[in-house]
């Protein structure tokens, strides 16, 4: 059996069910990288402060150089029994250096260990989410030129509104991400800041230089209390809510292109190579990703409750049951990166169905509204000229016709002042360039929204 690290008190050897049980390398040993960083920050600044002779230091950064690569290449064995990465990483740097590696963990413990791996991994999956969020927010304004003129019906309750062009749909959904960039912004910020030296929970009696280790390890922050620092997992659900938001917004993406792509809608054709078949039905060419990333949402979900419940009643200050903390926000962040590297292409290769989409753009009388608006412009109170269409929509109802097509004399009975200019208020192509208002659909405003996009995407 190896021997462990604190094995010094006990005696008694650990039982193997207890082995399986509290291991965490199965899944930590994806901070190795991260594990390592820090030790060599760590022991940079132990030679610099003193406790540790240079020449050690360095041989210990070069042994640390090497577990990397082993761990990179697959060459490295880990075993249960050495519990975590960071167990693991030393007991490979004893077998290399003997005494010398013994000296490595010096004013430092695992708690501090941890939390410094997880807010440096933390920071390097926000990276990584962000600048997946960029190419898919680069896939949605990459769009925006060629489907420039299309009018689509935009929806309330499901049921048509207003017409909307199709750009204006795909800066909508630039807008969430952005949202969700700032979050990330947001959080990264918090996470930036140093556990290490808070030791186990108390710091420690040697002449430590936190600050060395924070600039080295391009952290903005040293951590001011370590009984906090230590055990502060804030960071981690901050993240897992930041990704939980981005995959509500993939979702409800997802479901409007399922629904958009059905032979009912038939507003938009997916790339056949981002479809799949039935076994039993030949025709079938089904939106599986589309559905995937609406359906692995919910493991972002479940995985932030699992973070919000672990955390709760958690007195100061480690515990071990922050060790669960590792998996769901792996699961989290794996799940949110896999969704995004499929939405991007699935943005930029789905084609509008144009002309089934005019076909039926006069379906709904989407143009009430701007008629309404047009006899507020004459005059007429909101309330009145909103009861005055309503009564003359009934009446294209009941005939089956749009309201284009109602002669003059019942818009002048409607309202006596109007006159033949009510005509340029009708057809959801006037209805949409009639709007003028900031962030509305108008093509002015669109374009103005497209351009701002593509400068702060550098697409121009
Ligand atoms: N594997 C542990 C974790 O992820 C590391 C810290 C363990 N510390 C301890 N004293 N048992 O939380």
């Amino acid at each position: 059996m190896a021997e462990k690290p604190w094995g010094g008190v006990f005696d008694q050897a650990t039982d193997r069910r207890v082995e399986q049980f509290t291991e965490s390398v199965s899944f930590d040993q994806r901070l190795f990288a991260q594990d390592i960083a820090g030790s060599i920050a760590h022991v940079q600044m132990l030679a610099k402060v003193g406790l540790v002779p240079s020449d050690e230091a360095q041989q210990i950064e070069h042994a640390l150089g090497e577990i990397r690569d082993e761990i990179e290449q697959g060459r490295f064995a880990f075993r249960a029994e050495l519990e975590d990465i960071h167990m693991h990483v030393e007991r490979a740097l004893v077998e290399r250096l003997g005494d010398v590696g013994r000296k490595l963990h010096t004013a430092r413990s695992r708690n501090d260990q941890v939390a410094t791996d997880l807010r440096l991994w933390v920071r390097w999956a926000t990276d990584e989410i962000d600048a997946r969020l960029v190419a898919l927010q680069r896939a949605f304004v990459g769009r925006c030129d060629r489907d420039a003129d299309v009018i689509l019906p935009g929806y309330t309750h499901m049921r048509r509104a207003q017409p909307v062009l199709a750009p204006h749909y795909w800066l909508a959904y630039c807008e969430k991400l952005d949202r969700d960039r700032g979050r990330l912004a947001d959080c990264r910020r918090r996470t930036n800041v140093l556990p290490l030296g808070a030791a186990a929970l108390a710091g420690s009696s040697l002449p430590i230089d936190r600050q060395d280790v924070a600039s080295r390890l391009g952290f903005e922050g040293v951590a001011a209390n370590s009984l906090d620092a230590s055990s502060d997992r804030d960071f981690v659900l901050e993240f897992a809510f930041a990704l939980t938001m981005i995959a509500e917004h993939l979702s409800g993406w997802g479901e409007e292109w399922i629904l958009w792509s059905t032979a009912e809608f038939d507003f938009l054709t997916l790339p056949e190579s981002f479809c799949t078949g039935s076994s039993i039905m030949p025709q079938k060419i089904n939106p599986d990703v589309l559905e995937l990333i609406r359906g692995k949402t919910a493991r972002a979900v479940g995985n932030l409750q699992a973070l919000l419940v672990l955390q709760k009643g958690l007195p100061l200050a480690y515990n071990r049951d922050l060790q669960e903390a590792t998996l769901p926000l792996m699961n989290s962040f794996d799940t949110v990166a896999a969704s995004l590297d499929l939405a991007a292409p699935l943005v930029a290769g789905a084609e509008l169905n144009r002309a089934a989409i005019a076909e039926r753009l006069d379906r709904g009388h989407l143009d009430a509204t701007t008629l309404m608006e047009h006899l507020i412009r004459r005059g007429v109170p909101q309330r009145t000229a909103h009861g005055l269409v309503g009564r003359l929509v009934r009446k294209a109802m009941d005939q089956g016709v749009r309201l284009a097509d109602l002669p003059l004399e019942d818009f002048r009975q409607a309202y006596p002042e109007l006159d033949a200019g009510v005509y340029e208020a009708l057809g959801p192509a006037k209805a949409v360039a009639a709007m003028i208002s900031y962030g509305s659909t108008g093509p002015e405003q669109v374009k103005q929204q497209v351009r701002r996009w593509k400068e702060s995407l550098q697409l121009t």
